[in-house]
């Protein structure tokens, strides 16, 4: 898979949006986000944002979706559809997000990850994130450990906009 340099990242713009979101939902995960949890998740203005990876057709290859909560960015969900993967999306999608955190005042960031999630705990240690703690069996179907990652030392600049 050549990488995607000409991608974009942007934000979702309308509720009919979060089609694209889903079916890469869908594809990526055993017990995927539904609409009412985006649409409920989204009503939550000011704090929560999603971001989309899309070719300059529009296909949306990913997403990332993220809260802003006061120095704090949680990064919630991220998946690429799996004939894309490994071609630099994940990081673009980090790359961007940690960018719109600074600028919406965040100084640190926080996810969870699946113990086993190699792919991903890998494309996150390459971004800075360390793990600091374990929650046990945290996961259902299957059950499994939760690994917390922290980054530290975002730089801070200020602005409005994701
Ligand atoms: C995790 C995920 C988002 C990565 O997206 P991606 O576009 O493939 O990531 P990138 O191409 O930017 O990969 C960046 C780095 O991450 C690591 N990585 C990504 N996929 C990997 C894999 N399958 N195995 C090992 N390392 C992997 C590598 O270090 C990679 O760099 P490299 O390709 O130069 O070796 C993708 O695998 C995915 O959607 N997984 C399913 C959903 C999921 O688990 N999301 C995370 C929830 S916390």
């Amino acid at each position: 898979m050549p990488p995607h340099a000409d991608i974009v990242i942007v934000p979702i713009e309308s509720l009919e949006q979060i089609d694209d979101v889903l079916a890469i939902e869908d594809a990526s995960f055993i017990n995927p986000w539904t609409r009412q949890m985006y649409e409920s998740d989204l009503a939550n203005r000011g704090v929560s944002h999603i971001v989309v990876a899309r070719t300059p057709s529009g296909e949306a290859l990913g997403f990332c979706s993220f809260w802003i909560v006061l120095d704090e960015l949680h990064l919630n969900n991220l998946a690429v559809l799996p004939g894309h993967r490994r071609a630099g999306v994940g990081s673009r999608l980090v790359e961007h997000v940690l960018a719109a955190a600074c600028r919406l005042g965040a100084t640190k960031a926080t996810l969870e990850v699946r113990r086993s999630n190699d792919a991903a705990i890998r494309l996150y240690t390459r971004w800075g994130f360390l793990v600091s703690a374990v929650r046990r069996q945290y996961y259902s179907q299957p059950v499994e450990d939760a690994l917390i990652l922290w980054r530290d030392g975002l730089p801070q600049i200020s602005s409005t906009r994701a």
